[in-house]
């Protein structure tokens, strides 16, 4: 299955954002490649879409994109369940496409990095269909996590662990010869077997995959599950029957295990030997900040996404209380923090944290001032809000099937974006979209706000702009905090000062901060006249 690409690929990364260090105060952008362009018409986003539309992302003032996966695969997660992960899936192109999309994007000034994907496997993959086909005693099985039964003739799980999609994190097989056989471990769907990181030939293979994915040109990994891959010796009973409510606040006995952090300290060695600065970037859900610095001490991963700040209410002393301890965990390590807002798992934004756009808006130029690296997830620099009455029928969330009564969540972020006003799918594609998109899509596409002094897009690539030209934004790993009245932050980042109204109503500041640079809303006053309800403003000092 696996593809073969002529002697183009590059060999090293290109001279873009070189910055030494460039990932520090980087804005990443995540390109869900199903959602963002389609190439060929087909309903479906691939990447030569995304090629395509390259030129947008570097107008609108990222450093990197990072893309989701793109690899061969059943889609019974969409892509986090890969059959081959040297090979392109066909619905999104093949090792030609990738490689001309990592030189473009190198081209344009934009790092590249992709998703892997080490937890677990598709059943499709070629060790766990030979797994199967073998049967109980064949060493590789041992690959996997493969296990009898308990109770009469084996017919309970292993252990009482839960999938994160819902019902029994295992799956019993059948022999060889039809009989009911072993039982397997998935903590996601049962088409993602997990992997037996104990094994040699696991991390021999994925070590194997990282050099592969360098070799093409790859700035950097973000790696899927990274606190999953190590589970206890002898995967032993978790004795709580409601563990999805358990998930990041404590460490599990198949989630954040220290023996995780041997498996990053190799990696690292071989993001080195590579040179160019690339790097790793943990999805770590973890029980605190500081368990996440784990993950980027200096031989290991270099970002972890902060979902403690993607979970932070809009509520200033929790903000501040979380942004605080964020810059403190990191200290330790010498990382810089992550900020995120929205991703492909989770309620965009703006609908999210339950002031639509304003409040939004808001949110954003915060994340903006502070220290750091911040990921923008695609279609919220349009301000588009989550899609919450998909029917049933055209949802392909496995979280939505696989858990009784769940709310299927996942597809309301993953609607394809629109880029023009009208036409099919609003210049997705030729041949509609995969989700269908609401009616009133058009007068946020793209096309509609650009130029919109007032728009959320132009909000965005002025806010980036801004941080471009003034390091000052996104440098360091401290804000230093101003008095504020009740509800309002206000902290300086060197010449700059940002004020977040988070409340209802308008505040006056006691004393001007400045020069207005950037507002989240319409507002020209100095601070003193009352800063409008949910608007966050950058000052000049
Ligand atoms: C990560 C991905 C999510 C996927 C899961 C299993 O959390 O972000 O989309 O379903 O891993 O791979």
């Amino acid at each position: 299955m696996t593809q073969h690409l002529a002697a183009s690929a590059t060999g090293t990364a290109a001279a873009t954002s070189d910055r030494p260090g460039w990932w520090r105060d980087a804005v990443i952008y995540q390109v869900y490649p199903r959602s963002f362009a389609d190439g060929n018409g087909d309903g479906m986003g691939d990447l030569p879409g995304i090629r395509r539309r390259l030129p947008y992302l570097a107008e609108l003032g990222v450093d990197a994109v990072w893309l989701s996966p793109f690899y061969a695969s059943p889609q019974a997660d969409a892509g986090y369940d890969v059959a081959d992960y040297r090979a392109i899936d066909p619905m999104f192109g093949d090792l030609h496409d990738a490689d001309a999309l990592i030189r473009d994007a190198h081209g344009l000034g934009l790092r590249v990095i992709v998703d892997l994907v080490p937890n677990h496997s598709s059943d499709q993959h070629e060790w766990f269909q030979r797994a199967l086909s073998e049967g109980p005693g064949s060493p590789v099985r041992d690959r996997y996590h493969f296990r009898p039964g308990k109770g009469a003739d084996g017919a309970e799980p292993p252990n009482d662990w839960e999938s994160i999609f819902g019902g029994p994190a295992w799956t019993r097989t059948k022999n060889p010869d039809g009989t009911p056989g072993e039982w397997y471990l998935h903590l996601f769907a049962p088409e993602q077997p997990d992997f037996n990181w104990d094994h040699p030939a696991v991390r021999d293979e994925f070590r194997t995959v990282l050099r592969f994915w360098l070799d093409m040109g790859v700035d950097g990994f973000r790696i899927d599950v990274a606190h999953g891959m190590v589970k206890a010796p002898g995967l032993p009973d978790m004795g709580h029957g409601e563990q999805l409510k358990l998930l990041g606040s404590q460490v599990l006995p198949f989630f954040d295990q220290d023996g995780v952090h041997e498996i990053y300290r190799s990696w690292r060695q071989i993001l080195e030997e590579y040179g160019g600065d690339r790097i790793g970037v943990a999805e770590a859900w973890t029980p605190s900040a500081d368990r996440t610095a784990l993950y980027l001490r200096p031989d290991e991963l270099h970002q972890a996404f902060n979902f403690h700040y993607l979970n932070a209410p809009w509520e200033s002393a929790e903000l501040r209380r979380v942004i605080d301890e964020s810059l403190d965990s990191m200290r330790p390590v010498g990382a810089a923090t992550t900020w995120v807002l929205s991703n492909h798992d989770v309620v965009r934004h703006t609908t999210r944290l339950g002031g639509g756009l304003t409040r939004a808006r808001a949110a954003t130029l915060l994340m903006l001032a502070l220290p750091g690296s911040a990921y923008v997830y695609q279609g919220e620099e349009l301000g588009l809000p989550e899609v919450t009455d998909l029917p049933d029928d055209v949802r392909q969330d496995p979280s939505f099937f696989k858990s009784n009564g769940q709310d299927g969540l996942r597809d309301g972020c993953r609607v394809p974006i629109p880029w023009t006003t009208s036409g099919t799918s609003f210049g997705f594609g030729e041949g509609g979209s995969w989700l269908p998109q609401p009616e009133g899509w058009g007068a946020l596409s793209v096309q509609a706000q650009t130029g919109d002094p007032g728009s959320t897009l132009e909000l965005y690539r002025t806010a980036l702009r801004l941080r471009r030209e003034h390091a000052d934004l996104g440098a360091g790993d401290a804000v230093e905090w101003l008095d504020a009245p009740e509800g309002v932050l206000a902290f300086r980042r060197g010449a700059f000062t940002c004020t977040v109204n988070t409340t209802g109503v308008p505040v006056a500041l006691p004393a001007s901060p400045g020069r207005v640079l950037l507002a989240s809303g319409p507002y020209e006053g100095d601070g003193t006249d009352g800063i409008p309800a949910g608007t966050t403003v950058w000052w000049s000092v």
